[in-house]
């Protein structure tokens, strides 16, 4: 039997070949959760699994979240590999891409948004059964200010209110919703085309003084994946290292 703060659990992670969700798999798979690793990119997926291997069980799904019925799918496979479900990660998340407005409000909404509430309606079933955990990845920008793109926000923000709305509605059957609000994390999704100006301006905006690491957040999903947030519920927890409280030079 596995030992660790998710022993004997199986989770998902979405958006788990890359960044918060890779070092959040490995997390888990190091605490003894069983992990169905899900992402869209299929070579960084395989690699995800062979480092998540080492540390535990683990198997994957080759599949966008955004698509039609990718939500039972995703389940599905967790509970066929592994027969249940008690943590579920909805992290899978994009900037929103296209030639127009619509097109990158629509892009944004589908993944960022959308499939994280059918992600979470589909695991329904088998989180009651379990009285399991959902963690989204929501984010500073749109979660608590404004400043990425009108987009992300507004998924980012959708979010936070259906965080709080799943929380409310499904707290009866013991499965506790929370969402975490990263602020700048070195991940590919941010910095890869910055400058060293504005990486600086960055670290210079944070209280800490520095970037977050994948690991940090990885640290914060599972305090509320496992028992230790067994009160915890509806919450939004900022891990910024004091981005949004840092106002002045004092
Ligand atoms: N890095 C940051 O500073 C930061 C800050 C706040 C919030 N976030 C959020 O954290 C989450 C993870 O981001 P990250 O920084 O680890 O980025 P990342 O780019 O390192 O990883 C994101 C992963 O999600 C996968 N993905 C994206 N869209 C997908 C889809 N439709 N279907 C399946 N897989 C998909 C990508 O292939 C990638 O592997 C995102 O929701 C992001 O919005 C990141």
């Amino acid at each position: 039997m596995a030992e660790g703060r998710l022993a004997g659990r199986v989770a998902i992670v979405t958006g788990a070949a890359s960044g918060i969700g890779l070092a959040s798999a490995e997390l888990f798979a190091a605490e003894g959760a069983r992990v169905l690793l899900v992402d869209r990119h299929d070579a960084d997926l395989r690699s995800a699994l062979d480092r998540i291997r080492a540390r535990g069980e683990a198997e994957v799904l080759l599949t966008d979240v955004s698509a039609d019925g990718a939500g039972e799918r995703i389940v599905e496979a967790a509970v066929e590999h592994f027969g249940g479900l008690d943590v579920l990660m909805l992290n899978a998340g994009v900037h929103g891409s296209g030639a127009t407005p619509a097109e990158r409000f629509d892009s944004a909404i589908a993944t960022n948004l959308r499939a994280v509430y059918l992600g979470a309606e589909a695991a329904l079933p088998h989180l009651r059964d379990s009285g399991g955990s959902i963690v989204i990845t929501a984010s500073i920008a749109g979660g608590v200010v404004g400043f990425a793109s009108p987009q992300y926000d507004a998924s980012k923000a959708g979010l936070i209110g259906l965080t709080r709305h799943l929380a409310s509605r499904w707290g009866r059957y013991g499965i506790r919703v929370n969402a975490i609000c990263p602020g700048f994390i070195e991940t590919p999704f941010i910095g890869a085309g910055w400058s060293a100006e504005k990486l600086a301006q960055v670290r210079g905006r944070t209280a800490l003084g520095r970037l977050g690491t994948p690991e940090e957040i990885a640290r914060v999903a599972l305090f509320l994946a496992s028992d230790d947030a067994s009160y915890v519920t509806g919450a939004a927890i900022v891990a910024d290292g004091g981005w949004t409280i840092h106002f002045t030079d004092h």
